[in-house]
């Protein structure tokens, strides 16, 4: 299938194409006069209620242009923290530019509790039917700022399914065997095989 990504994070855009291109599918960002889209985000309803939202929105979008009637993929995804009450959660974006990865781990210099999860929303429409998915992965947060690969969170996101070493410190493409966006997208494939919701 060709899936339409309408996202503007080209890092999530590249981790798709590694996880569904094996599995026969075909990933592009959703490009509309030279624009990736931007959606307004309710963020304050949670992952899934933005999900739907961007799914609405790009849908929109592409109303009388050629890909009418396209699969179209969108995803909402954010990291939360046990020790606060599962903050930053659909804020991880905002919190991240506003305090950085060095403020995060201040605030929890006396936390005992380093448990965290990443969580993604994914869903595919064609306009007609609609799949969706959820993918989370169980991990720690770091004492330190670790690695240089991945994007976001990763250079203080211990995996919990991994060997130590933070998503950031992992080579390219083993993030993409165990992260929440691999289980959403690859869930979301499975389920194309089922009817639609
Ligand atoms: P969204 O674009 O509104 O879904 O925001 C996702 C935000 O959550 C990103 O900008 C990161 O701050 C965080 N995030 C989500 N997934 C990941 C990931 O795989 N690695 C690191 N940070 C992530």
């Amino acid at each position: 299938m060709r899936i339409l990504f309408a996202t503007g994070n080209l890092n999530k855009i590249h981790e798709a194409k590694a996880i569904l291109e094996p599995l026969g599918h075909t990933v592009e960002g959703l490009i509309i006069d030279g624009n990736r889209p931007e959606f307004i985000e309710p963020k304050e309803l949670g992952l899934e209620h933005v999900a739907e939202s961007k799914i609405e929105q790009a849908l929109a979008l592409i109303v009388g242009t050629e890909f009418e009637g396209s699969s179209i993929l969108v995803e909402d995804s954010g990291i939360f923290i046990d020790d606060f009450d599962e903050w930053p959660g659909a804020n991880s974006s905002d919190i991240e530019d506003e305090l950085g990865l060095d403020g995060i781990l201040k605030l929890m210099v006396n936390s005992e509790l380093r448990g965290a999860e990443y969580r993604a929303v994914a869903i595919l429409s064609n306009g007609n039917d609609e799949w969706k998915s959820i993918g989370i992965c169980r991990g720690e947060l770091a004492m330190k700022i670790r690695g240089t690969n991945g994007f976001g969170y990763d250079p203080i996101f211990i995996p919990k399914s991994g060997d130590g070493r933070t998503y950031a410190e992992m080579k390219k493409g083993e993030k993409d065997m165990t992260s929440h966006r691999a289980k959403a997208m690859m869930r979301l494939v499975e389920s194309l095989r089922a009817p639609s919701k």
